[in-house]
């Protein structure tokens, strides 16, 4: 499976180096199988070897260039990053990213062969609204996307359930899951308000290959807690 901590704008370079540093001391010692991705801040990003996939949380379509603010494509190279998060609710919400200007990203980080994990979900109104609305506000998030792309994987993210507490219940995770499997073959995260109390549930659940987990990721107690479950569940 594939357990994946978003660290958003938390951690500062040293404190995610030895977060990294705890997680590879964990997985050495117990010898696990699962692909574990870790998202630092970008001004924590850093080269790094070993069985922890490090990837960059956001980055321009450029490989350098003119575009204040932004890092690039030599920007990742430095530090040998080849992994990125494009898509996430974060992204879109309070940065306004646009599906066009997502697909841009999506596009110039796969001709390069990134490993791309790419978040959709939907926001409490649309939710509300029903499974259809939800469904096809959901499909528009993959305008664009190539979807059978080998290096791809997919988060379903609910913008409600992130950094709330609150979740889908585990009946809803499964339907959504079934119904965005026959959309992309992609492994299929999870992700908004995984926990060391739920992540063995949520983990289980039919069609759910892996976790995105942003606070409780945190603590790499609790992160390397859920590595553990989903080597328990050996899906
Ligand atoms: P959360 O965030 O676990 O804090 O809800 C998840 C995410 O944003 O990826």
């Amino acid at each position: 499976m594939i357990i994946a901590a978003n660290l958003k704008t938390n951690l500062t370079r040293k404190e995610s180096d030895e977060y990294i540093a705890e997680l590879e001391k964990f997985l050495d010692k117990n010898n696990f199988s699962q692909e574990v991705l870790v998202f630092p801040a970008t001004s924590s990003l850093n080269s790094h070897s070993g069985k922890v996939i490090v990837g960059a949380q956001n980055a321009y379509a450029a490989k350098n260039g003119a575009f204040t603010g932004e890092i690039g494509l030599d920007h990742l190279e430095e530090f040998g990053i080849k992994t990125i998060l494009i898509g996430h609710s974060e992204r879109r919400h309070i940065f306004g990213e646009s599906q066009e200007a997502l697909v841009k990203k999506f596009n110039f980080y796969k001709e390069l062969g990134f490993k791309i994990v790419y978040c959709v979900g939907e926001p409490l109104e649309v939710r509300e609204a029903g499974n259809k609305v939800m469904m096809e506000y959901i499909s528009t998030q993959y305008e664009g996307i190539d979807i059978g792309y080998e290096n791809l994987i997919i988060a379903y993210e609910p913008v409600w359930a992130i950094g709330t507490g609150l979740t889908p219940t585990l009946e809803d995770i499964e339907v959504i899951h079934k119904e965005l499997k026959q959309k992309s073959h992609a492994p299929l995260l999870y992700g908004g308000s995984v926990k060391v109390t739920n992540a063995k549930e949520v983990l289980a659940c039919e069609n759910v290959d892996g976790v995105l987990v942003g606070s409780a990721a945190l603590y790499v107690n609790h992160f390397c807690s859920m590595i553990s479950y989903a080597q328990e569940l050996n899906k």
